[in-house]
């Protein structure tokens, strides 16, 4: 059953963000839009906007906001969005906040969903430093909440598990930053727009799904 809504997941690096869009994408079909993702892939390929963030990405900052509005801008035209899909780490400022709100709105969508995730700094760094990822198809990992059944290999498809380049420890406390001074903004944001959730994203990964399903049930959604 499709949701017809967009779902905006907001919080800090290690929040649960990925963890949660991916599992709540696949649950209903919707596309997964992560802008950290993107432009990752923009690096592997060496296109010219991967050149541009990598720099940027690598020191923990933000990439300006036009690049990535133009990516989320060309990616919501191929259509498959239009029934919902669940944006993760974009919006980050809230100049794109505001860019967002005339995507939807010029393409219909009607008004997002917003869920804030809240975690104490401490968990989010123990998060993102147990981070391992699968360089095949991107599933995420922690070593000490859920490592995968064979150390350093995806459980799916036995990709090669890989360390994230900006999970070092001076890389991570920059976006901690970014996150304060640039994205925190967006709770007050959406919060006058009367769209925000916010859910205790320090708890057990199947808690924090609870809470996001009581979320999408309240909107309709079974
Ligand atoms: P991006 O890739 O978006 O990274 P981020 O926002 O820093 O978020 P993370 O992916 O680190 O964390 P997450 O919340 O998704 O947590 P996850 O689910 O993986 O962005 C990277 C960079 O790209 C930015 O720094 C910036 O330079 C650039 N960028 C991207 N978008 C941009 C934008 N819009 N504008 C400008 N620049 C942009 O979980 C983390 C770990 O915790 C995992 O190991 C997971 O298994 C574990 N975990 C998850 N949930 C739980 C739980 N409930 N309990 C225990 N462990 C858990």
């Amino acid at each position: 059953m499709a949701l017809e809504r967009a779902f905006i997941f907001l919080g800090p690096p290690g929040a649960g963000k990925g963890t949660q869009a991916k599992i709540l994408a696949r649950r209903y079909g919707m596309p997964h839009l992560s802008t950290g993702d993107m432009l990752r892939e923009a690096i592997a390929q060496g296109t010219k906007v991967g050149l541009e963030a990598k720099p940027l990405m690598d020191r923990g900052e933000l990439v300006p906001d036009a690049l990535v509005t133009k990516m989320i801008a060309e990616r919501l035209e191929s259509g498959d969005c239009n029934n919902g899909c669940v944006f993760d780490g974009y919006p980050r400022t809230v100049n794109q906040a505001i860019d967002l709100d005339h995507l939807l709105q010029w393409r219909g969508m009607g008004k997002p969903v917003v869920i804030e995730f809240r975690v104490p700094a401490d968990k989010l760094l123990r998060r993102l430093s147990g981070r391992w990822t699968c360089s095949v198809n991107g599933e995420t990992y922690n070593i000490y909440e859920a490592p995968p059944k064979v150390e350093g290999i995806c459980d799916f498809d036995g990709g090669k598990l890989i360390q994230r380049p900006d999970d070092r420890p001076e890389v991570i406390s920059e976006r901690l930053a970014a996150y304060e001074f640039r994205t925190r903004p967006l709770t007050d944001y959406y919060w006058r727009k009367g769209v925000l959730d916010v859910i205790d994203g320090s708890a057990p990964m199947e808690d924090v799904t609870k809470a996001v399903m009581k979320i999408v049930r309240r909107i309709g959604g079974r």
